[in-house]
């Protein structure tokens, strides 16, 4: 393997630099020239790639978003926009490519590699935490925190107005940022997508707390749960409490990334290389506590979102 291009693909995520940063740093170290493709699978489709040097990723590990940019792209999901994008890898004769994204854009690599034989690698880069094969995603940590730094804040001024917010994160169809980080803002509810919304069961809740003096409170909606409305409609008449709400949004998709996704990016965007250096293509890489991990693109695919129902119910525990 002489020569590979590396790109990031649907959405961003904190890391995602770090990890484009590892992968240009690994080529070098081991004499693989190494072009940054622009836009994802766009510009892969329009030919828009740039060879890369290590200078071109100075200072840029503590940066947000990807210097590459990216794109959602339907026309990567025709053969025909495949077949474009295999040409323009083939025309400047290089034969493996780095997918940094999520499942969507795995999926992608996969038919990738398997229309065209292109040897593609993934590099888990979401906030979501959605893929069941890693323990992380690059970018969960860093959005973790943004969200907890938020509910913080709100947590002033709640106590000072005696009301209740609902304070709605990102995950798609994930709870794992609703999860840690109402563990970790002290939330009395978390709502996540994988288990029911009870309103009875919540507001129960909610007024039992009020029995015993909280006169304030904190809930996190994971916004594939349920819509924020009806949990401010079913509160609100179930309850005398004042509620107010937030919706965190894209601020969780930016900042600058965390140690741990700074390292989960760099060991990630190594492994990588060294798959493709060892001509190794339709894998995904992740992480197993502390260890690197390689699985097969429809492996990993196949493995489902992990949800940990312990943590969930001990929430709950430390809610009451
Ligand atoms: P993420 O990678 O964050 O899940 P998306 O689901 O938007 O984001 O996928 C990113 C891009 O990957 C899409 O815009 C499309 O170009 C490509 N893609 C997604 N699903 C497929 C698929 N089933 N086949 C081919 N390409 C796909
Ligand atoms: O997949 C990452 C994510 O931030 C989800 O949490 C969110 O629902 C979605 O992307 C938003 O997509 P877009 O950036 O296309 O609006």
């Amino acid at each position: 393997m002489k020569r590979i291009a590396v790109l990031t693909s649907g959405g961003d995520a904190p890391g995602m630099n770090a990890a484009i940063r590892a992968v240009v740093r690994a080529s070098s170290y081991y004499n693989i020239e190494v072009y940054g493709v622009e836009r994802g699978y766009a510009g892969l489709i329009e030919d828009d790639m740039h060879m890369m040097s290590r200078r071109n990723v100075s200072d840029t590990i503590q940066r947000g978003g990807t210097i590459l940019r990216t794109a959602r792209c339907p026309e990567f999901n025709t053969y025909e926009g495949r077949k474009k994008a295999a040409e323009s890898l083939a025309d400047r004769n290089i034969d493996g490519l780095v997918v940094i994204g999520g499942d969507g854009s795995f999926r992608g690599a996969l038919d990738f590699y398997k229309d065209f034989g292109v040897k593609t690698i993934g590099i888990p880069g979401t906030i979501d935490n959605d893929l069941g094969y890693t323990d992380r995603t690059i970018g969960f940590d860093t959005a973790v925190n943004t969200a907890l730094n938020a509910i913080n804040n709100l947590r002033d001024t709640m106590s000072s107005h005696d009301r209740v917010v609902i304070v709605q994160v990102m995950g798609r169809h994930s709870g794992e940022i609703a999860l840690h980080a109402g563990i970790a803002g002290g939330a009395e509810v978390i709502l996540v997508p994988e288990k029911p919304v009870d309103f009875d069961e919540v507001a129960a809740i909610l007024n039992r707390g009020k029995a015993v003096g909280k006169t304030s409170g904190i809930v996190v909606l994971a916004e594939g749960a349920c819509p924020l409305d009806d949990v401010m409609t079913e509160l609100k008449a179930r309850t005398g409490l004042s509620f107010r709400s937030t919706v965190l949004g894209y601020i969780q998709r930016g900042g600058s990334p965390t140690m741990a996704d700074r390292v989960l990016a760099s060991k990630l965007g190594i492994r990588a290389v060294e798959l493709l250096k060892a001509n190794k293509g339709g894998y995904v890489v992740g992480s197993k506590g502390d260890d690197v991990v390689e699985v097969e693109i429809e492996k990993a695919l196949a493995i489902p979102p992990y949800f940990n129902e312990k943590l969930y119910e001990q929430a709950k525990m430390l809610s009451l």
